[in-house]
């Protein structure tokens, strides 16, 4: 599956941060819980150096709690980063962020003489200005499913200790990594109208035939629970009755019915990566790089050689 990410977007975005990075005390990552390293932004860590990082689980009534304390301990033991888990949906946990960030700063020089500073990152539909709107407790900034909106940059008062920055424009998730996509198009982040839906479903079907067999028998009422994605799908066009004349299958409404499913959260609380898969997606990854890379010089040489 190839998105388009329109890299001029993020190059002004990164600017933006570059920019404002010296104002601020940390950096505050939004990411879905259910998806740290498809919602991530690969460049955010470099970036930001040794500057404390301030990573937010969000959604977290959506993901799998013992999965999402993996996580924690995961980002726990980097330098210079903290993790929090919150639901800005339900307000759970909120108010950790703006803990979390004097804890970050406490052995600064200037921490009792002013308030502490924080810019808010992380690709669309994190939930940025769910939070922002929470913490701020006002409406300040549109929410909804909207990827590609620029918003200007501005300074909220969470509390007369600690200020925020609003996003400073949009970031990508990675683009090399295909898994990336498949999560994020999975869980609604990426608008559906440019996707393979039934190549989604099935990429995520494999992932919970082997973590959350369970829930997909529970919630389809199977007798035996197949183990090919597409045989899966199938059975959940005959059990809700998506059927077409002469009795066939139709898979696109099965591949709607269980996405909804999944979204709604009606498959229960589910998180589609652990920190153990990191390597492994990492290798996936550069391999899928050098393979691109090297596709890429046998066409200019076939080119160089047609010419010559
Ligand atoms: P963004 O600024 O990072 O782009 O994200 P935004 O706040 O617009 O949130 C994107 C979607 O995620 C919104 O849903 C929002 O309600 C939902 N969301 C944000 N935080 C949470 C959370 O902690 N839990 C849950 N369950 N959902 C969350 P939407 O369907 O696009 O809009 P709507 O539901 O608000 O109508």
């Amino acid at each position: 599956m190839q998105i388009q990410w329109f890299p001029g977007h993020m190059n002004k975005s990164i600017n933006i941060i570059k920019e404002t990075l010296g104002k601020v005390d940390v950096i505050i990552e939004i990411l879905d819980a259910r998806i740290p390293v498809s919602s991530s932004n690969p460049m955010i860590p470099e970036l930001i150096g040794n500057k404390p990082r301030l990573i937010v689980l969000n959604k977290n009534d959506l993901a799998d709690p013992e999965i999402t304390e993996k996580w924690m301990n995961y980002y726990k033991n980097l330098d210079h980063t903290m993790p929090v888990k919150v639901s800005s949906k339900t307000l759970e946990n909120l108010e950790n962020i703006s803990v979390a960030c004097n804890e970050l700063c406490k052995d600064s020089k200037w921490i009792n003489r002013r308030e502490v500073r924080g810019m808010i990152v992380g690709i669309p539909n994190v939930g940025k200005s769910t939070i922002i709107n929470a913490l701020s407790g006002k409406k300040k900034v549109a929410v909804g499913n909207k990827p590609g909106l620029t918003r200007d940059l501005q300074r909220i008062n969470v509390t007369e200790k600690f200020q925020i920055y609003d996003t400073p424009g949009i970031l990508w998730p990675k683009f090399e990594d295909k898994v990336a996509g498949y999560n994020l198009a999975a869980l609604g982040s990426i608008k559906d109208t440019i996707l393979d839906l039934n190549g989604i479903a099935c990429k995520t079907l494999e992932i919970l035939i082997s973590k959350y067999p369970e829930r997909l028998t529970e919630r389809y009422n199977f007798d035996e629970l197949p183990e090919e994605p597409h045989e899966v799908l199938n059975l959940i066009g005959i059990k809700r009755g998506c059927l077409q004349s002469r009795g066939i299958i139709d898979i696109d409404r099965a591949v709607n019915f269980f996405l909804k499913d999944l979204r709604d959260g009606k498959l229960g609380l589910i998180t589609l990566e652990e920190p153990s898969e990191l390597l492994e997606r990492e290798r996936q990854t550069l391999e899928e790089r050098e393979k691109r890379e090297l596709k890429l010089k046998l066409k200019q040489e076939k080119k160089r050689n047609k010419k010559g």
